[in-house]
């Protein structure tokens, strides 16, 4: 009875109608821990985009507790704001996590989907059509359950780029945000209240984009943002809010759960970006069938690699075409040209008169060098040191059988 008093002292109702034993305070606050790993491995994933990785984890947390609305989507979201900034990649990240795959996302992109035929893609024909019997309906209760796990029994679906959607693909849309289910042509329900349904738009792209650069149209790509970045934010979220109100009806924005726009990343997110990517290109050596070694890069590769990927216009996609183009592509030379055995550990450097990087590797257990203007010169007095020249550009010497200069 005292804890009873006690808690009524902080609220207006008096709770000991309901019960003698004593009232015990409760957190809706918490969270459980399957959603609390899913919520750490999201964020370390889906960068500088926190409201996104909540607005995931608390639908994850209504699928956990079996909450989820009745004949309604487990979750509707849309994702605005700059283009590059993780909103198709935090809904692949979440799959990744919770069905083992980033590409179980069924994925449809809306511009692609403008005339009958095409939404006969989606549903299937009526029976009796053409080409009834041929048409696989992307959007088929198999195709929505396949990648489904005994543990978690969810499935997402994107819808890319909705602002270019048909009005046959709007009205299909609506439907399965207002009642969780689509006939398909040949009457076949298909059941949507497992689905997180995430929605992109890239409306007022151009106003976002003029705000990132300062209205300046090009930014330098190496400036970065000043103290105006948290007011460049407000700027382009209510830019995007306001598209959004102005191009969609009040009848489908009420049917949204949540709507996130997205930050623009800054440097220091990209940076954390490109650790995450050079994780990506170590996992596609691991995974490959080629040689199979250690991936190290120095932090001045690294910054190497940023620069040269920095684009704030653009956020990430910039600093993945850096990787592939200054990384992958050389590492790639280096493994088909056969000079990089598994077990081998690569170390990536910045080579401080070319300004480019530099491949070197130890080869058992020996630090070799790898830049051939300096391998050329190399005259080890340790006979246990070998020298094997790791130059991309090579490659036709090693087609002619010549493995560069020997110590
Ligand atoms: N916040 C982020 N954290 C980690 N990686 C990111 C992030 N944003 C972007 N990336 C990387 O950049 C790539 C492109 O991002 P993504 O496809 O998610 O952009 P988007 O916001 O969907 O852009 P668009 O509006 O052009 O479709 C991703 O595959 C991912 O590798
Ligand atoms: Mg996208």
């Amino acid at each position: 009875m005292i804890m009873i008093a006690t808690i009524e002292s902080q609220f207006n109702t008096s709770h000991s109608q309901f019960n003698t034993s004593p009232a015990i305070l409760l957190d809706p606050e918490r969270k459980s821990l399957r959603v609390e790993e899913f919520e750490e491995k999201l964020s370390g994933l889906v960068i500088g985009q926190e409201r996104a990785v909540r607005s995931m984890s608390s639908f994850y947390q209504i699928f956990l507790a079996g909450m989820n609305q009745p004949d309604h989507p487990l979750g509707t979201l849309l994702f605005l704001g700059p283009t590059g900034s993780g909103k198709t990649h935090t809904v692949e990240a979440a799959a990744e996590i919770l069905l083992g795959e980033r590409d179980v996302v069924l994925k449809i992109d809306c511009a692609e989907f403008q005339h009958s035929h095409e939404i006969a893609k989606l549903v299937g024909s009526p029976p009796g059509y053409m080409g009834h019997r041929e048409t696989h309906p992307l959007l088929s209760q198999e195709n929505l359950d396949r990648y489904q796990t005994e543990d978690t029994k969810l499935s997402f679906v994107l819808f890319d780029e909705i602002e270019k959607a048909s009005d046959a693909l709007w009205q299909l849309l609506l439907g399965i945000l207002d009642k969780a289910t689509l006939t398909l042509g040949d009457n076949q329900h298909v059941d949507f209240s497992r689905t997180v349904i995430v929605m992109t738009a890239n409306l007022g792209a151009r106003e976002i984009s003029e705000l990132i650069t300062g209205g300046i149209g090009f930014a330098p790509a190496h400036v970065s943002f000043n103290t105006a970045e948290t007011e460049v934010e407000r700027k382009i979220y209510h830019t995007a809010l306001e598209a959004a109100r102005r191009k969609f009806s009040p009848e489908f924005m009420n049917r949204i759960d949540k709507v996130v726009v997205y930050r623009p990343l800054k440097e220091h997110h990209l940076q954390q970006i490109v650790d995450l990517e050079l994780r990506a290109v170590q996992d596609r050596i691991t995974h490959s069938v080629g040689a199979k070694f250690v991936l190290q890069c120095s932090d001045a590769a690294k910054e190497m690699l940023l620069r040269e990927g920095l684009d704030f216009r653009y956020g990430a996609r910039h600093i993945k075409r850096s990787i592939e183009r200054f990384l992958v592509y050389p590492l790639s030379s280096l493994i088909a040209t056969g000079q990089m055995q598994s077990g081998d550990v690569v170390l990536v450097d910045v080579d401080r008169k070319t300004g480019k990087l530099a491949f070197m590797k130890y080869a058992g257990g020996s630090l070799v060098d790898g830049t051939l203007q300096r391998a050329s010169k190399v005259k080890s007095k340790d006979m246990r040191t070998q020298v094997v020249t790791l130059q991309f550009s090579r490659a036709k010497d090693a087609r002619n059988g010549q493995k560069g200069p020997a110590a």
